[in-house]
């Protein structure tokens, strides 16, 4: 199969392209990084002269970014141009992933997905949306974004974190399949909070310094501490444990 990932440079774009390529798929990669910015009034034509002749379309596209406007604006032109120029190729599958509890926990980046998510239903391409937990990496990003000169704080949450590496094989599962609309959630084994892993993954990397914990503010903070971004009853359950992962590290 020829398989195309926007946001094939990421975190999670890069171990696709791995397990893709390892299953013998012929893989197309569409970032800034290879020339095509999806947010640019060009980038449904750029990206339909890349995905020519692809079966399936992965989007694993990513912002950074704590506002609402900014987040609904990249998740729906980022969405919009990617079905527009599946349109245009002819693809018959667009894959999108997004995060369990998205449309129970209001924060900006989470209304950009809610709005890729309804992007995807309301478009001209069949889909298929797979929600996943956090990744295990969710602990290295919180320890690089929450850090406050040399203070890493660790926000209350519980989460039961998968591996990024699973979250990529199930995906191309899902890409050599038709297209299944939503599907179950995906997510790790075990329950965690995410203090203990900011704090595990901390001192597996050689961190010795103190990082307190804290509770977020708001209705988003609630929805962190409160269980609400848990996997639903029905998900489909990951092998690898947070513990396994850190192991993996050392
Ligand atoms: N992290 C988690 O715990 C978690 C959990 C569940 C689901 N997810 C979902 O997983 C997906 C991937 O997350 P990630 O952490 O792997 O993201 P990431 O590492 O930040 O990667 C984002 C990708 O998007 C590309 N990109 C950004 N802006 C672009 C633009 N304007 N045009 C084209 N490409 C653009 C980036 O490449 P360039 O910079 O080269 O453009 C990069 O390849 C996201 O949809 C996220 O919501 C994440």
């Amino acid at each position: 199969m020829r398989i195309a990932i926007a946001g094939g440079t990421g975190l999670l774009g890069g171990r696709l392209a791995h397990e893709a390529e390892g299953r013998g798929h012929e893989v197309r990669l569409l970032s800034r990084a290879t020339g095509i910015d999806l947010t640019r009034p060009d980038g449904a034509v750029s990206a339909a002269a890349q995905i020519e002749g692809c079966d399936a379309v992965i989007d694993v596209l990513s912002i950074g970014t704590q506002n609402d406007a900014a987040s609904i604006a990249f998740f729906e032109s980022t969405t919009r141009a990617l079905l527009a120029a599946e349109r245009r190729a002819g693809v018959g599958h667009h894959i999108a992933l997004s995060i369990v509890g998205v449309d129970r926990a209001p924060t900006a980046y989470y209304a950009g997905k809610v709005a890729q998510e309804r992007a995807v239903h309301e478009g001209p391409v069949p889909w298929t949306i797979l929600r996943a937990t956090q990744f295990h990496e969710f602990a290295a990003q919180m320890f690089t974004v929450a850090a406050r000169g040399r203070i890493h704080l660790a926000p209350r949450m519980r989460t039961q974190p998968i591996a990024a590496d699973e979250v990529a094989s199930h995906l191309v599962d899902l890409a050599e399949m038709p297209a299944c609309g939503r599907v179950p959630d995906l997510a790790g084994p075990h329950e965690e909070n995410l203090v203990d892993m900011i704090r595990r993954y901390a001192r597996a990397t050689g961190h010795r310094g103190w990082i307190p914990a804290v509770s977020l503010p708001g209705s988003f903070g609630r929805a962190m501490r409160d269980g609400r971004l848990l996997p639903s009853a029905g998900a489909t359950i990951g092998r690898q444990s947070f513990a396994e992962w850190i192991v993996s590290l050392e």
